[in-house]
């Protein structure tokens, strides 16, 4: 079903998604005389407002999205913040014979944790160890492990292992997530964790921002609670490599990496904007316009390197998530008190009322996020604390 206004004078951009991993760029693409067509499989998804037109199509429905893409007679694609649609809008262009920053074989790899380590592996950077496992016989790497889906997100089948008993269960909830069969078993790396956003031009890895990836409390595993910049660890070369490892060669990345006593190991590359509200988080602390980037990769259009050099805005920058307690939500009290607090950039609620909260498991489970500078680093996750005690979800 697609719904909207009439078509406008400017280029036409599919935005695969429109949740809240897609807000920060729709609203960068309405600030540009483009026409935006969004698709996503919620009607009443987060980011259709922003949208000129909106498709209720799932964005990992390859097939309606290359209808989508045709019956629109759009320009580019992007899958900015979710991983599975990065191969979709890659193959979609391809078919449709529009330029895309990266070719369908190196995003489906990247969307192919296996796969992905392979190449990893191939071109010697550095990574935990790892199988990938299609048959409950085979030897895993022992404990302490992490097992997950090969092709998931969000922690979605995501498990760690302290205990070898609990393999079992671990690899039948992987597999079970898994759109392809199988489940990856990883060595736990056991460290400070960043993420890289970069982005390359014609090969050219530009390091954007570093920042520290602040996790949840066990029983949680993985689900970062901010992104706070700067980091005050230094990846050196890795972030490229790993880019390189994968032949993105341009356009935005999004790496996570793990710091063990011997170094620093790529946790995993998506080639792609972070969902985290990366891109707001990196014009507010060096001022590129990442989402702005992404979209002219997305288009084909000429970037001018001068655009990625940063220029720091801020002592510090931060995306702090927020948790809502478990229950149906009635009302988000505090809202504009949150927005108007200092160093508040952006206030962003993730549900509507009637959602019900479980516990804190996987990202999907987050309410909301801030987006706040400060002096620092520690400042601008104190603003954002101090914002997000303004905000009260009220549940039943
Ligand atoms: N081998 C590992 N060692 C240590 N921590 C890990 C490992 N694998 C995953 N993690 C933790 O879990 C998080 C999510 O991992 P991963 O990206 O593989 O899963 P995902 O479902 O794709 O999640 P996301 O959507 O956050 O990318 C990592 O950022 C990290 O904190
Ligand atoms: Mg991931």
């Amino acid at each position: 079903m697609v719904e909207g206004g009439a078509p406008g004078a400017g280029r036409r951009l599919l935005v695969l998604g429109a949740g809240p991993a897609q807000l920060g760029l729709l609203r960068a693409a309405r600030t540009r005389d483009l026409f935006v067509i969004a698709a996503d499989r919620d009607a009443s998804a987060v980011g259709f407002p922003l949208a000129d037109r909106r498709a209720v199509i799932s964005a990992e429905d390859e097939q309606a999205i290359a209808r989508l893409a045709e019956a629109e007679h759009v320009d580019g694609l992007i899958a900015p913040g979710t991983d599975w649609p990065v191969a979709i809008a890659a193959r979609v262009a391809e078919r449709l014979g529009l330029p895309h920053p990266i070719s369908p074989d190196t995003a489906t790899a990247a969307t192919s944790k296996p796969r992905q380590r392979e190449l990893l592996q191939e071109a010697g950077v550095p990574q935990p160890r790892w199988m990938f496992g299609r048959s409950p016989e085979e030897e895993a790497i022992p404990p302490p492990c992490v097992v997950k889906p090969p092709d998931r997100q969000g922690q979605r089948g995501l498990s760690v292992v302290h205990d070898r008993q609990e393999l079992a269960d671990a690899v039948e909830r992987a597999n079970a997530e898994s759109r392809t069969g199988g489940w990856l078993v990883e060595q736990l790396i056991d460290g400070p964790e960043i993420t890289v956003n970069g982005f390359s031009l014609d090969g050219r890895f530009h390091t954007l921002t570093v920042t520290d990836r602040l996790v949840a409390e066990p029983p949680a595993f993985g689900v970062a609670l901010a992104h706070a910049w700067p980091s005050e660890q230094e990846p050196g070369a890795i972030a490229a490599d790993a880019a390189r490892a994968l032949g993105i060669e341009n356009g935005p990345t999004y790496t996570q990496i793990r710091f063990a006593a011997d170094g620093p190991k790529v946790i995993e590359v998506a080639a792609r904007l972070g969902g985290g509200h990366d891109a707001e988080l990196c014009q507010a602390a060096i001022g590129v316009d990442l989402n702005g980037a992404a979209i002219a990769a997305a288009l084909g259009e000429p970037i001018d390197e001068d655009a990625l050099i940063a220029r720091p805005r801020a002592g510090g920058a931060c995306t702090r998530f927020l948790v809502a307690p478990r229950g149906v939500l009635e009302a988000v009290d505090g809202f504009m008190e949150a927005q108007a607090a200092p160093c508040v950039l952006d206030v962003r609620l993730y549900r509507p009322p009637g959602h019900r909260f479980g516990p804190l498991r996987t990202g999907p489970d987050r309410a909301g996020a801030i987006i706040a500078t400060g002096a620092t680093r520690d400042g601008a996750l104190a603003n954002a604390d101090a914002a997000a005690e303004r905000i009260t979800f009220r549940v039943t």
